[in-house]
């Protein structure tokens, strides 16, 4: 086989699809504290700087993670919320509506009474004011929103989770939004952020279900380093998660385009399949992607890649 040039150069990659099957987990045992990250500067670049990279690494203050979504009062902002208030994040539900983030706030407070979940409703306009922001609006409301915000996301890391997809008789399939992603125009409209693609695979059900682990690999790529390391420590933290640095935001384009087969998947076998990587150790992206500490030996054998069939344990009976 011949070598694949790439940052996880080493054993067998591929990929596998697990059906999440609520009923057969293990309850969850863990809990994760509560850690800061810092806001990427302002100037940070596309090439990221010593000093930008320690910028983006975790603090060590103590104080929560503050975290806006935008488009929060869907499954998937709503979902999202939950789960980093519950790894210690501090939130802000952001929506066009103030009452419906009032809603929906109220809604996921109710559900976990004993979490003390911090997530806070807000405007849009709150939400972009946080450090770091989501974007989890409908795939074409996403650049227009961000562009309407843009004053506030100046020099901040941007995750979107949108994926561009429609539905044509029973079968998923991927749109292509100009540039190429969803990202991309995200990108395109906010200049001066740090955009980041980032949980399209991750099902809002799943998501949002405190009693179980996320199960699954997030990927995420972007122009700035920086931000994917970022987005990557905060997701490194949700229980079962793990975090892949997938380059380039122009990857973002068969990231997005992949949840159409996903989605296919998920109706043909009657379940809600998650995204798992092998032939990855789990150890911390800045050192698979070439951060500051990449350790001697991290960047030994080629790989291969292959793809995996779905488990027989993943299709329903
Ligand atoms: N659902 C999932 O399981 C899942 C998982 C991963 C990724 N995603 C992706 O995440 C994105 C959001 O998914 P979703 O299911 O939560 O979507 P959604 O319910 O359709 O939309 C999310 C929120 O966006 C706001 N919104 C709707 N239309 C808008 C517009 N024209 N302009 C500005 N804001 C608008 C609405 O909030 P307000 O009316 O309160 O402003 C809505 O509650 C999608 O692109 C999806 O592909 C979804």
């Amino acid at each position: 086989m011949p070598p694949i040039a790439g940052r996880y150069r080493r054993a067998v990659s591929g990929f596998g699809l697990s059906g999440i099957r609520t009923h057969d987990a293990p309850p969850l045992p863990y809990r994760a504290p509560a850690r800061t990250v810092a806001a990427v500067p302002a100037d940070a670049t596309a090439n990221g700087t010593a000093d930008e990279v320690a910028a983006a690494e975790p603090a060590s203050s103590g104080e929560p993670t503050r975290i806006g979504i935008i488009g929060g009062t869907g499954p998937a902002g709503a979902a999202l919320a939950t789960r980093l208030a519950d790894i210690g994040c501090e939130v802000t539900l952001g929506s066009r509506s103030k009452y419906r983030s009032m809603e929906v706030v109220d809604n996921i407070l109710d559900r976990w009474p004993d979490r003390h979940l911090r997530i806070h409703p807000g405007a849009n306009s709150l939400a972009a004011q946080e450090p770091t922001v989501v974007m989890a609006t409908p795939w074409d409301a996403a650049a227009i929103t961000a562009k309407g915000v843009a004053e506030h996301l100046r020099g901040k890391v941007v995750a979107t989770m949108s994926n561009a997809l429609a539905r044509v008789d029973d079968e998923f399939v991927p749109l292509i939004p100009p540039r190429g992603s969803v990202a991309a125009s995200v990108q395109a409209s906010l200049p001066d952020s740090l955009v980041a693609a980032a949980l399209q695979h991750v099902p809002a059900t799943e998501l949002g279900n405190l009693d179980e682990p996320v199960h699954g690999d997030i990927l995420i790529c972007s122009d700035h380093r920086e931000a994917t390391w970022h987005i990557a420590e905060i997701v490194d933290r949700m229980p079962g998660a793990r975090a892949l640095d997938c380059g380039n935001l122009s990857n973002a384009t068969a990231i997005e385009a992949f949840t159409a087969v996903l989605m296919q998947l998920n109706t043909r076998y009657r379940t809600r399949v998650a995204l798992r990587l092998v032939g990855l150790d789990h150890v911390p992206i800045s050192v698979l992607g070439g951060g500051p500490s990449r350790p001697e030996g991290h960047e030994t054998a080629d790989v291969t890649a292959e793809t995996a069939q779905p488990d027989a344990e993943t299709v329903p009976d």
